[in-house]
């Protein structure tokens, strides 16, 4: 492994805004990868029938668990408005303007996570 590579990732001196985008977008990416193996890890409680799934889900469904969404909610919603950005940036759409399409996706995914998160919270609190 290249560990001088991966120590360059977190060098932030003399960086400009798209750098800092792509260490966002890089870790959001992992954290996605992270989150997916787990949710497929707690699908395989469907092997062992209903009542073991339906138990699972009374703990993922409790209140305790709304950060967790909230957080997943902002992290997933970040990587992809911002690589919805990065994509029409290489599509030749918005180039030189750069920085101004990253404040109008970033405000866009803002406004989105503040609604995704409001539903989630009233439907925590419903159960
Ligand atoms: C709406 C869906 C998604 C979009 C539009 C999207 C788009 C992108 C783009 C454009 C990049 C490259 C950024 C760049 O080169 O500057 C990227 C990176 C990445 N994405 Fe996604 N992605 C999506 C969903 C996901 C999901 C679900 C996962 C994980 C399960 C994921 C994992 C990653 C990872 C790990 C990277 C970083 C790659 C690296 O370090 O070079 N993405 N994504």
């Amino acid at each position: 492994m290249n560990l001088k590579g991966v120590k360059a990732w977190f060098r932030f001196r003399g960086r400009r805004l798209g750098f800092v985008s792509f260490f966002f977008q890089r870790f959001s990416g992992l954290f996605l990868l992270a989150y997916l193996y787990l949710h497929l890890y707690d699908l395989r409680l469907l092997v062992q029938g209903p009542s073991a799934y339906e138990a699972f889900l009374g703990v993922t469904t409790s209140l305790w668990f709304l950060p967790l969404y909230v957080i997943l909610f902002g992290v997933a919603i970040y990587h992809g408005a911002n690589g919805l950005r990065v994509m029409l940036n290489e599509f030749g759409y918005g180039v030189g303007k750069s920085r101004q399409l990253f404040w109008v996706f970033a405000v866009g995914a803002m406004i989105l996570w503040i609604i995704a998160s409001y539903v989630i919270a009233s439907l925590l609190f419903n159960m």
